[in-house]
């Protein structure tokens, strides 16, 4: 693509390279996406993963500000999601079933007794196929994947298209839509592990959060929600302010007790289906802010509470307990079972359209 330059200012193509094979030997591919301001987004056709990117600091320094592997052995056996795409159904499934026009459906059970992002073989352990789409709003990635009919339980051959675009504000913009030819329920989402110090040089408890909602979701002790939306007012799950996020995590409270730390869905007070925002994080030191807004109602808060220093991602670092964590917009968990959520049934006819948008910038 050739982009139209001022002053002093370089182009760089999308640049696309090899990254190996998977282990039953079929291509896999490494695109980065950049901007005029040096921003930079790695992404593999494999799972649709964010591997890396890079972000300015208030001095002008870059850093890889999300956790990776460096190769795609390291994704094939990853159990974190880590920079991922999520379906078909982000967060988890009680018991792995669900009734959808009266029939029951059966997604494999891969989080104890329940069923958590998109089953056995998410869309995570996909390879996606890649396009250029660059454009007026920047270097964009497209990514293609069609879910057979039965795939891990669901019904309907789904259709599915992921965009990815890094735009000159400083965006990582993630467009997703899908189409189906029968009923079924979905629920896409990006599981990136964001560190704004830098993915693995410490903990997440001194960066600050704002999440604009006075409800949450709370979970029964296989985090499954339920049924509730609990005011956060009074609790340690009250983000409406930018709060340190290590302040009250361990707080005498049932709800931060059966997460081991925030794992919650937080219900958001903008309206769906219009841009809003989903939350707002700070990191003090590096001065890096991190925005994220979104048409989806809910998003889950994670405080990578099950990392434990046994994976070693790319540069050698390790992942410990804490190290990042994770803002997934989404509907909310278990939907399919709560009738008083807001829908993710996808009919025939209709088009599966959302979009998430983390910006960066200092303060
Ligand atoms: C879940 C966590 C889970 C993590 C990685 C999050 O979306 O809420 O409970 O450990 O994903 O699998």
């Amino acid at each position: 693509m050739l982009t139209t330059m001022s002053f002093g200012e370089k182009a760089k193509t999308m640049q696309k390279q090899e990254w190996g094979k998977t282990a039953d030997g079929q291509p896999v591919y490494l695109y980065t996406l950049s901007n005029k301001k040096g921003m930079e987004a790695a992404i593999t056709t494999y799972g649709g993963a964010v591997v890396s990117l890079k972000v300015a600091d208030r001095k002008g320094e870059f850093a890889d500000v999300v956790q990776g592997y460096k190769d795609v052995s390291g994704y094939e056996t990853d159990k974190g999601y880590f920079g991922a795409l999520i379906g078909r159904y982000g967060n988890r499934i009680a018991h792995g079933e669900f009734k959808l026009d009266g029939k029951t459906y059966n997604i494999p059970k891969n989080d104890g007794a329940n069923s958590l992002h998109g089953g056995a073989k998410g869309f995570n352990k996909k390879l996606w196929t890649a396009k250029d789409v660059s454009g007026a709003a920047g270097q964009a990635l497209e990514l293609t994947y069609l879910s057979k009919d039965g795939e891990e339980g669901f019904p309907g051959n789904l259709s599915v298209k992921v965009v990815y675009t890094l735009t000159e504000n400083n965006e990582l913009k993630i467009d997703y839509a899908a189409t189906t030819d029968k009923d079924t329920v979905l629920n896409l989402t990006n599981h990136s592990y964001f560190n704004l110090a830098g993915a693995g040089s410490g903990d997440i408890l001194s960066h600050e959060l704002m999440i604009p909602a006075s409800r949450y979701t709370p979970v029964d002790s296989g985090l499954i929600p339920t049924g509730e939306l609990a005011p956060v007012k009074g609790t340690p799950f009250d983000f409406t302010k930018l709060t340190v996020i290590g302040s009250r995590i361990n707080d005498d409270n049932e709800q931060l007790k059966l997460g081991k730390g925030y794992d919650h869905n937080f219900v958001l007070d903008g309206a769906m289906g219009t841009m809003h925002k989903a939350a707002e994080v700070y990191e003090p030191k590096s001065g890096r802010l991190m925005d994220v807004t979104t048409l989806e109602p809910g998003v889950q808060f994670y405080t990578g509470n099950f990392l434990d220093g046994t994976v070693t991602g790319k540069d050698g670092k390790v992942y410990n307990h804490r190290y990042a964590l994770c803002l997934e917009t989404q509907h909310f968990p278990d939907s399919p079972n709560h009738p008083n959520f807001p829908t993710t049934e996808l009919k025939p006819g209709h088009r599966y359209h959302t979009t998430t948008i983390y910006k960066f910038s200092v303060k």
